[in-house]
């Protein structure tokens, strides 16, 4: 579609520990190459993991990113990491504003914004995370409520090389339920409309990934999905089996 290139990224959440995760890499490593489909390979470990998985997957065609950036490029925040941190350990993207730091740490669409932001200073590409809650999509907002939360949140400056949006419905993630293929077809549309207002041309040129209970079974037929340009898978990217099933559906 359009030239894009589908993005197949595992978020690992937080899980893992050192062996599981030089065991997972090892399999995705091995299977990665016979693994066919079109799609471009990222890895996102919890940040305790991440030198350790790079190292391994160094000089391979399998991506590294984080899960979570600071807004700051340094300073006195006990605890946080910082985005030249992270581009520093080898990652090429960085999630921010998935909807479990929305709600586990409050974080609210102009902190999403600055991480974003701070993620594209470092030479960080962002994984944009945005969706709505089953009460919205119940009460028939979803379009308009997840199009202005990407409006808020969107960083500026952004070209279709240095951004990547996930729409992830907050009661598809970790549930084992999906939206249509229709309802997604036409968030991605809505989305990518707003990204036009934004972007111009360069709306064409970036990627929209879907993300929630992303499956070996399901992939293909969610990523023939016109407009949607990868996946960010959860669960499903823990099992190395799984995750290049659907790897082996991006077309
Ligand atoms: O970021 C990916 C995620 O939230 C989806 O999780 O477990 O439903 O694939 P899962």
């Amino acid at each position: 579609p359009a030239g894009r290139r589908p993005l197949i990224a595992g978020n690992w959440k937080m899980n893992g520990l050192k062996r599981e995760a030089l065991a997972l890499a090892d399999a995705l490593l091995a299977g990665a190459g016979g693994a066919g489909g079109r799609g471009e390979l990222l890895v996102c470990p919890p940040a305790t993991l991440l030198a350790l998985v790079g190292e391994r997957l160094k000089g391979s065609a399998i991506h590294l990113g984080a899960q979570d950036c600071h807004p700051k490029p340094s300073g006195a925040h006990t605890g946080d990491i910082a985005a030249p941190m992270l581009a520093d350990l080898g990652c090429r993207f960085v999630i921010v504003g998935h909807s479990e730091r929305r709600a586990d740490h409050g974080e609210s669409d102009a902190l999403v914004k600055a991480k974003a932001e701070a993620a594209r200073a470092a030479r960080l590409i962002p994984i944009l995370c945005v969706g709505e809650t089953l009460a919205v999509r119940d009460r028939g907002d979803a379009l308009a409520v997840v199009a202005a939360q990407l409006a808020a949140s969107l960083p500026a400056g952004a070209d279709g090389e240095t951004l990547v949006v996930a729409y992830e419905p907050v009661w598809a993630i970790g549930t084992g339920r999906t939206p249509t293929t229709a309802d997604i077809g036409a968030m991605h549309q809505a989305l990518r409309a707003e990204l036009k207002r934004h972007m111009g041309t360069e709306a064409e040129r970036t990627r929209i990934l879907y993300g929630g209970s992303v499956k070996g079974s399901n992939a293909a037929e969610i990523l023939a999905v016109p407009g949607v340009d990868g996946a960010l898978v959860g669960g499903a990217s823990l099992k190395a089996d799984e995750f290049l099933a659907i790897a082996q559906a991006s077309r």
